[in-house]
């Protein structure tokens, strides 16, 4: 049987990885069998494709390439990682999807959306996530909040981080777009509040969800 796909999607500096963090540690409380993944990336080939996606200065680097590149990182995650795990019936955790890509790349670039949904179609075989945690940020604060990491870890904004405000404000409208039209999927959730905040909020969700899939035999874990 199936096991559970869930994504964790927002802005930059919203947060989302300490979330997946949270949630992997009560799920491993409540014995259950997970994994987190993220991307780009999660896996050998992918997190080469991730550098490549975020080194600085590859300003050179093309929309039609960046979409392509962003697929291809997932269709080897989706294919390697998330599909066998999904098989054994796991819990999968994945720090952002297919979203941020009509987020990032349809809305932030300005490249036709169904074109962006038939490439990750095709790279992910139509899987689509089961819940979505969109952690709610405005862009203006996820900027301070990165560059305030950053500074304490010593680290630059990547190629993504580094494009203007006007970039990110498309990039957060494409989420509040999605949220909107998937409200059964995608849970959005103000991420301008502390930490456990807004775990405690993912935590009653994730249990209400969990509950009714249960309920309806849709899965056994
Ligand atoms: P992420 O791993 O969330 O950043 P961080 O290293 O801070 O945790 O994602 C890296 C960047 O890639 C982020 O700016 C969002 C961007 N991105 C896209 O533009 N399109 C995509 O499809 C994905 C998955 C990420």
């Amino acid at each position: 049987m199936k096991g559970l796909f869930i994504t964790f999607e927002g802005p930059d500096g919203a947060g989302k990885t300490t979330q997946v963090a949270l949630l992997a540690e009560y799920l491993k409380e409540l014995g259950f069998e997970y994994i987190t993944t993220r991307e780009p990336g999660g896996t050998l080939i992918g997190n080469q494709i991730r550098q490549i996606l975020l080194e600085p200065s590859y300003h050179e680097l093309k929309g039609q390439t960046e979409i392509l590149l962003y697929a291809a990182s997932r269709a080897q995650l989706v294919h390697e990682i998330i599909l066998p795990a999904l098989e054994k019936g796991k819990i999968v955790l994945c720090d952002r999807y297919i979203d941020a890509s009509i987020a990032y790349q349809a809305y932030g670039l300005g490249i036709d959306r169904k074109i962006v949904e038939e490439i990750n179609r095709f790279a992910s075989s139509n899987l689509k996530p089961d819940r979505t945690y969109l952690l709610d940020i405005k862009p203006e604060l996820g900027r301070k909040r990165l560059i305030e990491r950053n500074q304490k870890n010593k680290k630059h904004l990547d190629r993504i981080e580094q494009k203007d405000i006007l970039y990110h404000q498309r990039v957060y409208q494409g989420f509040m777009d999605l949220a909107k039209e998937e409200p059964n999927r995608i849970i959005k959730i103000n991420a301008d509040q502390p930490v456990l905040q807004i775990f405690e909020k993912i935590k009653s969700d994730f249990h209400f969800f969990l509950q009714s899939r249960l309920m309806k035999g849709e899965l056994s874990l």
